[in-house]
């Protein structure tokens, strides 16, 4: 089976099985087939966070478990769960619709909401483990529903569990939301005020604030239908107040953000720029002309072109600025 219609960078690899699932016993059923026992099994939401090297000698298993409800509700909140297998922009728009405030700031990300804490998603000041309530993942060994609460995802920038130490062992099957019945929008985010003021917008609603999102986004983010990417390709990293000091005076325009704790967050997409990237093409593989942290394929590159082109730019980084870029994307 092709994977190409499958992901994001539209990668030409394939798998030797691939099968659909709409509900956890639909899943249950096909792992309790000793024909799949010993076969390796890669578990696969929109695509739009994969990166393909290889054809994929095993069961490609897509998750299509739909629905959207309302779980709970109490005097600030409201608990809405959504299957893994919902689109992720949508859910947003439904919770929008609804009222219903915490994710607005996230509209436009790609794939569908299993993934979301997967890397705790996260974009123009907001991550998911602001409002995550609760999931509940199929444990690949003893094939029993499990759940597990915000703490137990033990979410970090663009990290949980599910991608160190559980990785391939959970298939997430829904994920339940706590949003506010009384938003407050978040505008920190200094590209979202200035697209509000552009709007000319001073007491912004949750609708208000998505449509900035999706403005902003749209202005420089590739879609994946016209130009093959899989959004950043690598994480921004985290460098200590004394490297960030000594970056700041050999390079006086660094782009940085303080954390807690003594620590600054790297624009990976300067860093990136500075080396000479941006607009960068090696056949059909190449560096986004407006975003130097995407990866991008033309049309007809391999995932190891897009893999030996992202070796070269961590390279590079580290060699200019003695900084070491770590990959966001999943490695397949
Ligand atoms: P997939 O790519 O299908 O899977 C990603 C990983 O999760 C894989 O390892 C897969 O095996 C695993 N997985 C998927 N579903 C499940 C499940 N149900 N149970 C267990 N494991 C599972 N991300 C951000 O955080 N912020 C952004 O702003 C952002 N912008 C983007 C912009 C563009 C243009 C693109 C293409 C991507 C962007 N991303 C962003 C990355 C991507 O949208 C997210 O990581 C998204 O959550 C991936 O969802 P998916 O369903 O496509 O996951
Ligand atoms: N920059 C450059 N050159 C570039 C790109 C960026 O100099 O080519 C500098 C600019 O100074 C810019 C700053 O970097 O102001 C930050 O850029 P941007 O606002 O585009 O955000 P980012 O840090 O590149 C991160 C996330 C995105 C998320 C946006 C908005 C990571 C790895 N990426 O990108 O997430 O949408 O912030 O919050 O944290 C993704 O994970 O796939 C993703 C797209």
């Amino acid at each position: 089976v092709s994977l190409r219609p499958y992901n994001t960078f539209s990668l030409n690899a394939t798998a030797r099985y691939f099968a659909a699932f709409h509900s956890t016993e639909a899943l249950q059923q096909i792992l309790r087939d000793e024909r799949w026992r010993d076969t390796p099994k890669m578990i696969l939401g929109g695509g739009s966070n994969l990166l393909l090297t290889k054809d994929f000698d095993g069961l490609v298993l897509k998750n299509e478990i739909k629905g959207i409800h309302v779980v709970g509700e109490d005097d600030d909140y409201v608990y809405i769960n959504a299957g893994a297998g919902e689109n992720w922009h949508q859910f947003v728009m439904h919770c929008i619709g609804k009222d219903l405030g915490g994710l607005e700031n996230l509209s436009l990300i790609p794939g569908n909401v299993g993934a979301s804490p997967m890397q705790n998603i996260g974009a123009y000041g907001v991550e998911i483990k602001d409002t995550f309530w609760e999931l509940e993942a199929l444990n690949l060994d003893t094939l029993l529903p499990v759940r597990f609460d915000n703490a137990a995802c033990e979410f970090g920038y663009r990290e949980s569990v599910f991608k160190r130490q559980f990785k391939n062992r959970f298939v997430i099957l829904n994920v339940t939301y706590r949003l506010h019945k009384k938003p407050v929008v978040n505008t920190t985010y200094g590209a979202i005020e200035q697209e509000l003021a552009k709007m000319g917008i001073t007491a912004p609603t949750i609708r208000d604030v998505s449509q900035a999102v999706i403005h902003i986004r749209s202005s420089k983010l590739p879609n994946p239908a016209e130009i093959g990417n899989a959004g950043s390709f690598f994480k921004n990293p985290e460098v200590s107040a004394e490297k960030y000091e000594q970056l700041k005076v050999a390079f006086p325009d660094v782009v940085a953000y303080p954390l807690p704790g003594h620590h600054f967050k790297l624009a990976a997409g300067w860093l990136i720029e500075q080396c000479g990237w941006k607009g960068y093409r090696e056949g059909d593989a190449g560096v986004h002309a407006r975003q130097a942290l995407v990866l991008v394929n033309y049309g007809n590159a391999q995932g190891a072109d897009i893999y030996n082109l992202s070796t070269k730019v961590l390279q590079s980084v580290e060699e200019k600025f003695g900084v070491v870029l770590e990959r966001e994307v999943n490695v397949v």
